[in-house]
């Protein structure tokens, strides 16, 4: 038995977020005590050039993990090429009310509806600064608004994450897709996407101008949408040159686990019953995009298999969350050997 199995055994009888707290306590006190690298994988790192950015490897920790962004360098001594921390708002908010975390295991699947708690831009930006010393892999910030920002002024958020962020980050993702926050999803219809998407890139431009600096945008959206619609988005990010998308977001779905007894919680669903929903998608997506943007393929990877069978649908790179909490580090060490 191997050390994270004998640990998960022991988390897995805790409630799920309060594992979730410990794990990332433990992950820190690893870093400090300089030991959290003997998880590392010894396999030879593979870079590759995506969004004009060098990647150490293909797989990264997709957002959610480190909501605040104190765990940078531990994640990053695990082996992850990259890290995307958030889904960060403007200000600080709780959540929605505990319990709001539910293992699914005979799916290996998560159910959560946490609502984007997060300390605010600003305090995260603090983490950012401290956590990510001694990374050397790529950091992403992922960017939300507020539970109480309208859809009509989420735009205002954005920006000023996007602006905050510009300086800390190697790429901005902008995540319209979580089920999690009342509305959200609405911004990902054409409309409501042009309108908040084109003034982003607008931004984008002038902050490049400014700093010199050249920060990748890329688009988190939802499994759960239909191929008109993912028409519609290709169209849109071909035409304002959005430099990658991230497939996919957590599902509302529950056909593969409607005979569980947690089916019926609100949330979304993460893990193994995405894998096929997401590799839909990013095939979708890779038939409307070619290769000119690039796709980041996240959702249900829990082997190599399932990470080669994501960049044979089309995407560049790879995310994990769910697999990293069933498989523990393990996983990372045989995904930085995949081929695509
Ligand atoms: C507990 C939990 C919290 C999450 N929080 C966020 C978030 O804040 N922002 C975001 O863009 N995605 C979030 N996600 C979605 C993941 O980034 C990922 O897209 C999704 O879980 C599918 O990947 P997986 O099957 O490997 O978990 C969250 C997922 C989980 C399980």
């Amino acid at each position: 038995m191997n050390f994270y199995k004998i640990a998960r055994s022991l988390l897995f009888r805790l409630d799920a977020e309060r594992a979730h707290h410990l794990t990332l306590s433990g992950l820190r006190m690893a870093q400090r005590l300089g030991i959290a690298s003997f998880m590392r994988s010894n396999a030879p790192q593979e870079p590759v050039k995506v969004m004009g950015l060098s990647f150490p490897n293909r797989v990264g920790l997709a957002a959610g993990l480190d909501k605040s962004g104190d765990c940078i360098a531990g994640f990053g001594s695990m082996g992850f090429g990259f890290v995307e921390v958030g889904t960060i708002t403007p200000l600080a908010q709780d959540g929605n009310p505990k319990p709001r975390l539910f293992r699914i295991r005979e799916h290996q699947a998560i159910i959560n509806r946490m609502g984007f708690n997060n300390p605010g831009i600003e305090t995260a930006l603090k983490n950012i600064q401290k956590s990510r010393k001694g990374f050397d892999g790529i950091l992403g910030i992922n960017i939300g608004k507020n539970k109480i920002t309208p859809n009509e002024n989420a735009l205002d958020d954005y920006v000023h994450c996007f602006r905050k962020s510009y300086g800390h980050a190697d790429y901005i993702a902008v995540n319209i897709s979580s089920p999690n926050t009342s509305g959200l999803r609405e911004l990902q219809t054409p409309k409501f996407a042009r309108e908040l998407l084109s003034p982003l890139m607008k931004e984008k431009e002038k902050l490049k101008e400014e700093t010199g600096k050249n920060v990748p945008v890329a688009v988190k959206i939802d499994p759960d949408m239909g191929n008109d619609q993912i028409k519609d988005l290709s169209d849109l990010f071909n035409e304002l040159q959005i430099d990658a998308v991230i497939a996919t977001n957590t599902t509302v779905s529950r056909m593969s686990i409607s005979d569980h007894r947690l089916s019926n919680e609100k949330g979304g669903l993460s893990g193994a019953p995405l894998n096929e929903r997401s590799n839909e998608v990013i095939a979708e997506l890779h038939a409307e995009l070619k290769d000119k943007i690039p796709i980041i393929g996240v959702g249900g990877i829990n082997s190599k298999k399932d990470a080669e069978e994501k960049l044979s649908a089309g995407a560049s790179l790879i995310q994990i969350y769910t697999g990293l909490i069933y498989q523990g580090p393990s996983l990372i060490k045989q995904l930085v050997r995949m081929e695509k």
